[in-house]
Parts: C-alpha cells; structure tokens; sequence
C-alpha cells in the first residue's frame, strides 16, 4: 500500500509477501463443534478478518492432554484437520495468510478434560491456586496438583507437537505459532516459580529453555524454521507466571531463540504488576528488542499511533491486535481511511452463536 503509515506497508516474512504489518493475535473464542472440530462459522470469522497482514489463529491443543478449556478447537484428530481445511481455504480465497497456534496447557487443566480422568502434566508438582477452572460440563473446580513429567513423557509430548505441526500442514495453513506465554506449559518451563526440576530441564536458564528449544526444533523439522513463529509473555502473571529473575531468565531466551532463524518472535507487552516485578517489563519491547535479530511482533493494547510509533522507532517490525479484531474485522481497512473503531463486548468473546462473533459489520463509508 502507498501509505505514509509504517503498519500499512508491506513486509516480507519468511518466504511471504504480507501487504501490510497488522496482525491478527491469537484469540480462544471457544465455539468449535463437537469434538474441537472448526466449523463453517470458524471459517466465516477467520475470512472476515483475511486482510490482516497475518492471521494468528486461535491457541489449539495439540492432543488431549494438551486441553484445558470446553470447546476450543484442536489439531490432533483428522476430523479437526478437514474442519481447519475450511478454514484455511475460507482464508486464502481472501488472500490472506494464516499461521495456527499450538497450545499445551500443562497444569492449567482438569481431570475432566484428561484421557482417563487423571490430573494433568506439568514440569513440577506445583499447581496453580489463583483462580478456578472451567471445566464445562461440571462447572469451575479447583485446579489439581499436577503430576511432574517423566523424561520418556516429555519426549511424547515433544511427538505430539511434531504431529500437530504435520496435522497443520495438512491442514493448509501458511505456517505454525508455538505458544510459550500466558502461564502454560512451555512458560511453566520457563518461569522458576513452576519448574522446581533438579534434572536437564530445570535449574539454569538454559535448562529451562531446553524444552521450548526442543519442541521448536521439531516444529523447524516439519515446516522449516521461517514458517515458525514463537509467542513468550516475559511480563508474567499470567496464570501465576512468576520468575526470580525476569529479565535475565528472558533476555537469555530470545538471545538463544536467533539460534533458529524463525518467521518470527511474537511478544506480549503486558503488565500485571507482579510483586517486586521489575519496572523495565512496564513497557518491555524496546528492553527485548535489543536481544532479538529477527522480525519481531509486539501486541498489548496498542492504538494505530502507538503501533506506528513502535514500528517507525525499530522496536517492532509487525504489531498484533487482540479485543479490537473480536470487533472490527476491516481493521487495516479503518485505519486506513482513519474510521473509528468498534470496541467489542467482553460477553461475547467465549462460547456462543454468532452473535459477537460472526455479526460485527464492516465500516459503511456511506
Ligand atoms: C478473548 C481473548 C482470547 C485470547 N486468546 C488467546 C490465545 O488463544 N492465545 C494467546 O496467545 N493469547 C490469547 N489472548 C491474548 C491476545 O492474543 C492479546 O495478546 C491480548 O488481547 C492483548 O492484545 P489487545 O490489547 O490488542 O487485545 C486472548 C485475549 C482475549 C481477549
């Protein structure tokens, strides 16, 4: 696009041509259909929302282990395959490109959503205290302790990752997101506050990187790293993400991540405002960028002016938005011509029909 604004113009990322750098953030809305099967309104959505630079689609579980929320859609079975198919292909009739974000809840799960009813898997027995789970049909519970992983379970899951990615593949989307942020279980690796490991995987940062570099390598096996990206949140907090030392533990981690050449890093500027976190995280993009080689996306509440402004400053090549493409599927389209945007309704943003979902208009000029 000939625009004077950074965000508009195109971008080459990995072996794609984007037409502009607004991406769309990942978001669970939880209405897929029996059996986390995407369905033709899934695909309605994600076409709608085709003129994002990049589409990053919602966190899916890579097995059922991996679950930890009712009705999310996921990439381990082949009827899920043929419902995401609808999706990619709505997508691409659009022209747009879209990546799929695989997802592995670790302690943040139930019993109920486990094989076998046993409790979920995480790298230490720690569960988390700070709120309960919705496990669908047997309403919010307490979160169980979780079961360490054994060495041989972690290598499994590692597997389950490598055939998620194939899934995806099969699937037709353009490329795989692997999600390491918001308190799940690759951050439960990361973050000290979980991960009381005294073998390989625990202890020094490098151990604690190990799975996340280990789960990326095989992503790398089957898509080739620049159709790979990878989402960290060093802010913390989020389902009780916590690390003695933050800004080493990630500074050290997205110095290693140049080790993999990906599509891209993809980072959450969030601020919860964790006891004696360090202020540096407040507004910790620039602070990150400086340890990062490649194409970086940044997301957290950003208006067009800021997005620009971190763009045009070098701290981020692409900017995502999250709750504003929930409500404004044009949103390269109104910031283009400066039209206002929609802000969306929190009621709406999980379960449901269409309403909130599919029904949002695109801006009439008229
Ligand atoms: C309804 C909803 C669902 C979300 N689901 C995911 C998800 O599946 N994966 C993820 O990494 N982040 C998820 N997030 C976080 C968003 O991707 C994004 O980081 C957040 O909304 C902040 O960006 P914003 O201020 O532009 O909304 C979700 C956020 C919301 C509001």
């Amino acid at each position: 696009m000939n625009t004077k604004y950074p965000i508009l113009k195109s971008i080459q990322f990995g072996p794609y041509e984007l037409p502009n750098r607004v991406a769309m953030a990942p978001l669970t809305r939880r209405r897929a259909g029996a059996g986390g099967v995407p369905t033709a309104m899934n695909a309605l959505y994600y076409a709608q929302r085709a003129s994002a630079g990049l589409i990053m689609a919602e966190a899916s579980p890579i097995s059922q282990q991996a679950t930890g929320y009712p009705d999310v859609p996921g990439i381990y079975t082949q009827k899920q395959i043929e419902g995401w198919k609808l999706v990619t292909d709505a997508v691409h009739e659009k022209g747009g490109r879209i990546f799929l974000q695989l997802w592995h809840v670790g302690r943040f799960s139930h019993n109920d959503f486990q094989p076998g009813g046993k409790p979920p898997v995480a790298p230490s027995a720690v569960p988390f205290r700070g709120r309960q789970i919705n496990t669908g049909k047997n309403g919010y519970q307490e979160t169980p302790i979780p079961l360490a992983l054994t060495k041989p379970e972690i290598k499994s899951i590692i597997g389950d990752y490598w055939q998620a990615a194939k899934n995806a593949m099969e699937a037709g989307f353009d490329g795989v997101e692997l999600h390491a942020a918001n308190g799940y279980l690759i951050d439960q690796f990361l973050n000290d506050i979980s991960n009381h490991r005294t073998d390989e995987y625990g202890g020094s940062f490098g151990n604690r990187y190990r799975f996340l570099a280990e789960v990326l390598d095989t992503l790398c096996s089957v898509w080739g790293s620049d159709r790979v990206g990878v989402r960290l949140a060093p802010g913390g907090g989020s389902l009780g993400m916590r690390d003695s030392d933050p800004l080493g533990l990630f500074a050290y981690v997205i110095s290693r991540l140049n080790e993999f050449n990906l599509a891209y890093l993809s980072i959450l500027q969030q601020w919860f405002d964790v006891e004696n976190y360090p202020q540096e995280l407040k507004n910790l993009t620039p602070y990150f960028r400086k340890f990062y080689d490649g194409l970086l996306i940044t997301n957290h509440g950003f208006d067009f002016a800021q997005a620009n402004k971190m763009i045009e400053e070098g701290y981020a090549d692409m900017v995502a938005f999250g709750k504003w493409y929930i409500s404004n599927p044009d949103l390269v389209e109104r910031f283009a011509i400066g039209a206002p945007i929609t802000e969306p309704d929190p009621d709406t943003f999980y379960g449901g029909n269409e309403t909130g979902y599919t029904d949002y208009p695109i801006w009439d000029r008229t």
